[in-house]
Parts: structure tokens; C-alpha cells; sequence
């Protein structure tokens, strides 16, 4: 949650930090703040809305100064407005800090700092990290020595940036599970919680481990843990370029994220699908080849559309490689005591590898013992880092906060998995090449769908009157239903459901009459003619009938009120195709009411916060 940035160097720096804050944004969009350190003193300028807002408020000429730190922020503790925006200073104003994350204990050391005579003006857990660093400044007289002190007091997570009049040429920055990733440039460095801060700047990052402190002059960097022991970190490079994280003439992130399908599919089977021979090469998971060899049981945990993809691969797998597969969302797996055996292999699939349930997941599965892996689209980020071995599924920048590629790409790596672990068990070398054919062709169909978009936008259009949805499929559809829902949900704001088409009568059935739209995913499969039954249960109850359905069938025209012919694949990778649609359906919907599509109320792009 929220984008952090920090730059210390040669350049002015408000521009660099307002810069640094619109391309961290969908991280976190209740309120913005700088810190400028000018003539001895801490200029914070604040303010509740988007970064635009802030930036009306921030006078370029005003300021010469070469070092500030700056934040956007998603509110945990403490309504969203002017006060609680960060930066945060301490009781006298000399300290500022900008913070990701929560401080857990934040209650019990405010109640201390007032005991002792600190003031505090926010309702945030933030502003007690900023008074703490304060008062042991007090006692310590250096800053690293205050900050390091504080950090070892605070329970709870962190990505962090402190400056401070003190030491007017130095920014510290740090982290426990809140990503943190420093850009070492000539002459200049940049801290942000995302690369896309920090890309325009330099190729060349190190990321923060956890417990990990960087200090920051004009000179050099340093980094240790907060125990004081000196740390070294490999020196990256950023892998994706400017354009990827631009919106290139299209009007929102998702729309453009919608249209890359066709090649972000491609780019997560490229080089890894041997269509020809129906096997699979997959070098992320050399190291964990005869845990997979071996394994009796597979897990798969993630949140969201990720939780979404998880269901999909749940049903590949298990048909492909004939393994017990199981999932669950990482928010109650990593609380509950779920028995896990060392040869259990847990699959932990992240878009931003950053989810603060997804990585605490991993960290559970290390604990016991098994097999972490990873299905990630962030380089770099925490779960890939964390996990024994891993897959990315190169899906390119997701920043649309309503997930789009990443699921599709997160199916295709699902996929392959599939494949491969079927191709070491029984799964048949002409079953392998019918499927990975099958794969070839996507993302042309794909293409084939995205073709349609006006013919969705015109549908979309008759039901922006429509306060409620219902989504509904059977098998591979199933998951598909929830996505489409979920979709619809975040970003026009309208109620939607997911359900498994036959569950429908046991309860959801009640609520259809003739103001229902209720979409169907109703492609040619062995449950066909069971999913027709459910519909006509529907109209049966007067609901309006959307029905997504296979090229071909004309049949089923009439039995539903608007079609939107898909082509056809293999069952198990019909979600990819089935999705589009329903993307395509909840983005026109969004913006026919005027809904901020890439940044929907309420949410954030990454959820680093429990
Ligand atoms: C999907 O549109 C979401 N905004 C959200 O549910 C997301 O999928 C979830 O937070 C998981 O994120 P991750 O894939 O980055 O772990
Ligand atoms: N917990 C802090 C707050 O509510 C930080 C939130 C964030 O990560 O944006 O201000």
C-alpha cells in the first residue's frame, strides 16, 4: 500500500518527488505529501485527494533544494484528510518521516511519548514512529543511531524515510515487509517503494531486505540490518522501460493492460513451451524438481484475482498431473494451522509479489518445511525473493488496480505447470501437444475477442441501470464467474456475485426477478447441457441473460437475451478467453458512471498491509 520516494542529489528535487508520486499512485490515492529540506528547515506541504492536488499546492520556483522525501498514501489508522496525510514530523518539528505499513504497537508508545511530554497532531500509527525517532534523538544526538533504535522498539511492518534538519544531507530509509528499493544513479540516489519511481532515473536498484537500513549522502550509500551489522546487496537491473509503465494513447491502465493480453500471453509461454514435443521446460523449477517429483499434495494460496487464477490451476492441475491440489486464500492460511508436510509444495501466486497475506503465507510454508514457490509478476519483489524457486510470468507493469493480464498470464504459467508435472506423471505426449497447440493459440483468439470491444460497449451500455449481478459457471468457468464479479465490483462499484452455476438454486435463485442481468459462461463443454439447465431457471424467474458462449453455438440465442461469441480452445484454458469479455464488459460499465477506473474508491493496487 502507498508509494514512498526519497531522492537525495543533484537535481531540484520537488519535481522529481511529485514525479516519483504520480507513477506510484495507483498504489495509494487518499492523500499526498512532500518534505523539502530548504535553508535549514522542513517545508511539508500536504493535502487529502490525488497527487494533483498536491501538486496545485507546490510552488516549483519556491524550492533549490537537491533532498526530500515524499508519500501517497492508503489509510490504515486515521481517516483520510490533510492532517493524517504523510509526511509526519516529530514534537519539534525537525524529523520528517514518510511511512508504509503499520506499527502495531503504535498505541501502547504513544501513550508513553505523552506520558513524557511529546505532542502529536495526527491519528495515524505513523506519527508515533516520527515522535519516537524524535525523543531518542534527544537522548542519542544521531540520527542513524535514533532511527535505529526506534526500529528495534516498533512492532508491526515498515517501508520508511526519514529526514531531518539534524543531518541536513542524509536520508535513512527502511524496511520490514513493506518493499523498499533504492536506485543507485550518478551522482544521486532514489528510494521508492516501486521501481517505476525510479526508472527514469536509473536502471541500477538494490532492494531492501527485511530489517534492513540505507543510509543515504551525497557521497555513497550504506546499508545495515537494524541490529547494526553492515550489510551487501547485489546490484539489479530494471527490466521493463518507461513506455511499459505509460498508457500509450490509451484513455486508462486497464484498458491498455486488457489489450496487451494477446502478448503478455505470448510472453509468459515464451521460451517455455515446447509445443512440438507437449512438454514444457521450466528453469525456475530446477531447484524444486524432486520436491515436485515427489510431492503427494499441492497448495495454492493467493488473494484476489490471484485466489481467482489459484482455482483455475487447481482444476489444471489436478486433471493434468492427477495431484491433490487445495486452495486457499493467504489471509486465512497463514492464521489457521493448516498441516503441512515437508513434502507439500505450496504455490504462492502474487501479480506484485508484495501482498502482505501472500508473503506471511510463504514465510509459514518455510517455517514447516515445505516447498515455497512462486507465481509472480514483479522482479524482485518480496514473495519471488522469499520463495525456494519460482516462476515469473512476464506480464510486463500491471497498473490498472483491477487486475487483467496478470490473471491471464497467471492461467498460462498455471498452465504450464500443469503440463509439466503431468508430463512426470501419466499425461500423454499427444494430450501435451494437443494442449500446448491449443496454447499457441491464444492469444490470436484473444485478439479475436478484443475485436468485439464495441459490440461489449454498446451491451455494457443497456445495463448501466443495473444495481446488481449475478455471474455464474461450471468447472473451468467456475473461477471465471468470481473474476467476472470481482471486476465489476471494484471498479464501476455495482454488486456483482460469483457463483458455480448449479449452486445457484440453493440460495442466489431468490434474488432473480426481471431486474437481474445474471452472465452465464456457458461455452461448449461436457457440462454444457447442465449450464443450459441453469438458465433456464433463470428466465424461468424473468432474469436478463448474458450469455458467454462458444463460436458456433447458435443455439443458444435462444435462450439468452445477448451473446458474446468466444473461439474455441481446450476446456482448461477457456478462463483466458472467457475472461476478456467480462474485463472488457466491467470497464466500459465503469466508465458509462463516470467511476475512476484506474484508481477505484477505496482500493489499492498492492495490499502490503494485513
Ligand atoms: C484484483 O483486481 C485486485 N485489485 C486484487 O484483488 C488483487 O488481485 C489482490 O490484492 C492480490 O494482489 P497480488 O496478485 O498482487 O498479490
Ligand atoms: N499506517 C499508515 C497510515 O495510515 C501508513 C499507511 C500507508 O501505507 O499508506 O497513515
Amino acid at each position: 500500500m502507498c508509494g514512498i520516494v526519497g531522492y537525495i542529489g543533484n537535481q531540484k528535487v520537488s519535481g522529481i518527488l511529485l514525479n516519483g508520486l504520480k507513477r506510484m499512485e495507483y498504489r495509494g490515492y487518499d492523500s499526498a505529501g512532500v518534505s523539502i529540506l530548504t535553508d535549514g528547515s522542513i517545508e511539508t506541504i500536504k493535502k487529502s485527494g490525488k497527487v494533483a492536488q498536491l501538486e496545485k499546492l507546490v510552488d516549483h520556483t519556491q524550492f533549490d533544494s537537491t533532498i526530500g522525501i515524499a508519500h501517497t498514501r492508503w489509510a490504515t489508522h486515521g481517516e483520510p484528510n490533510d492532517i493524517n496525510a504523510h509526511p509526519h514530523h516529530d514534537s519539534s518539528n525537525k524529523i520528517s518521516i514518510v511511512h508504509n505499513g503499520i506499527i502495531e504497537n503504535y498505541a501502547i508508545l504513544k501513550k508513553n511519548l505523552i506520558e513524557k511530554g511529546y505532542t502529536f497532531r495526527s491519528d495515524t500509527d505513523s506519527e508515533v514512529l516520527a515522535v519516537l525517532i524524535g525523543a531518542l534523538y534527544d537522548r542519542v544526538k544521531n540520527m542513524e543511531e535514533a532511527v535505529r533504535y526506534a526500529l528495534n522498539e516498533v512492532e508491526g511492518t515498515y517501508g520508511l524515510c526519514v529526514l531531518s534538519v539534524y543531518e541536513p544531507d542524509k536520508i535513512i530509509a527502511a524496511r520490514r515487509g513493506s518493499p523498499m528499493v533504492l536506485g543507485i544513479g550518478e551522482g544521486e540516489y532514489i528510494v521508492a517503494s516501486d521501481a517505476a519511481a525510479i526508472i527514469q532515473h536509473t536502471r541500477q536498484v538494490i532492494y531492501l531486505s527485511d530489517n534492513e537500513m540505507a543510509i543515504l549522502t551525497r557521497d555513497g550509500y550504506e546499508t545495515k540490518t537494524i541490529k547494526n551489522e553492515k550489510t551487501t546487496n547485489t546490484i539489479h537491473e530494471i527490466e521493463f522501460d518507461l513506455e511499459q509503465i505509460e498508457k500509450a494513447g490509451f484513455p486508462h491502465f486497464m484498458l491498455k493492460e486488457i489489450f496487451e493480453q494477446p502478448d503478455t500471453f505470448r510472453d509468459s509461454f515464451r521460451g517455455r513451451l515446447l509445443a512440438d514435443k507437449g512438454n514444457v521446460k521450466l528453469g525456475g523449477l530446477t531447484q524444486a524438481e524432486e520436491q515436485l517429483r515427489k510431492a503427494k499434495r499441492i497448495l495454492i494460496t493467493a488473494c484476489g484475482t490471484s485466489w481467482h487464477s489459484a482455482l483455475v490451476g487447481e482444476y489444471i492441475i489436478e486433471n493434468l498431473a492427477q495431484i491433490p491440489v487445495e486452495v486457499e486464500y493467504a489471509s486465512e492460511f497463514r492464521y489457521r494451522n493448516t498441516p503441512l508436510y515437508p513434502d507439500d509444495i505450496v504455490i504462492a501466486i502474487s501479480q506484485s509479489g508484495e501482498t502482505a497475506d501472500t508473503l506471511a503465507a510463504v514465510y509459514e510454508t518455510k517455517q514447516k518445511g515445505a516447498t515455497a514457490i512462486g507465481i509472480v509478476n514483479v522482479v524482485g519483489s518480496s514473495i519471488a525473493r522469499s520463495t525456494d524457486a519460482g516462476i515469473y510470468i512476464h506480464a510486463g507493469p500491471e497498473i490498472g488496480v483491477a487486475s487483467t493480464k496478470a490473471f491471464t498470464s497467471q492461467i498460462c504459467v498455471l498452465a504450464l505447470i500443469g503440463l509439466y508435472l503431468g508430463r512426470m506423471k501419466n499425461l500423454s505426449q499427444s494430450d501435451g501437444k494437443r494442449i500446448g497447440a491449443a496454447m499457441l493459440e491464444i492469444p490470436n483468439q484473444i485478439e479475436q475477442i478484443l475485436n468485439k470491444s464495441d459490440e461489449i460497449k454498446a451491451m455494457a451500455k443497456k445495463f448501466t441501470k443495473s444495481r446488481n449481478f449475478l455471474y455464474l459457471g461450471r468447472g473451468y468457468n467456475f473461477p471465471v464467474a468470481l473474476e467476472g464479479a470481482l471486476k465489476m465490483k471494484e471498479i464501476s462499484y455495482i454488486h456483482a456475485e460469483g457463483y458455480p452455476a448449479a449452486e445457484m438454486k440453493h440460495g442466489p435463485i431468490a434474488l432473480i426477478d426481471d431486474n437481474m442481468p445474471v452472465v452465464f459462461i456457458a461455452t461448449k463443454d461436457e457440462i454444457y447441457e447442465k449450464v443450459i439447465s441453469n438458465i433456464q431457471e433463470v428466465r424461468a424467474r424473468r432474469g436478463k441473460v448474458i450469455a458467454i458462449a462458444s463460436e458456433g453455438d447458435n443455439d443458444i440465442t435462444n435462450y439468452a437475451d445477448h451473446v458474446i461469441y468466444i473461439p474455441n480452445t481446450v476446456p482448461m484454458l477457456t478462463p483466458v478467453l472467457a475472461v476478456i469479455p467480462l474485463q472488457l464488459m466491467a470497464y466500459y460499465m465503469a466508465v458509462e458512471l463516470g467511476c475512476n477506473v484506474d484508481q477505484p474508491r477505496n482500493l489499492a493496487k498492492s495490499v502490503t498491509v494485513e
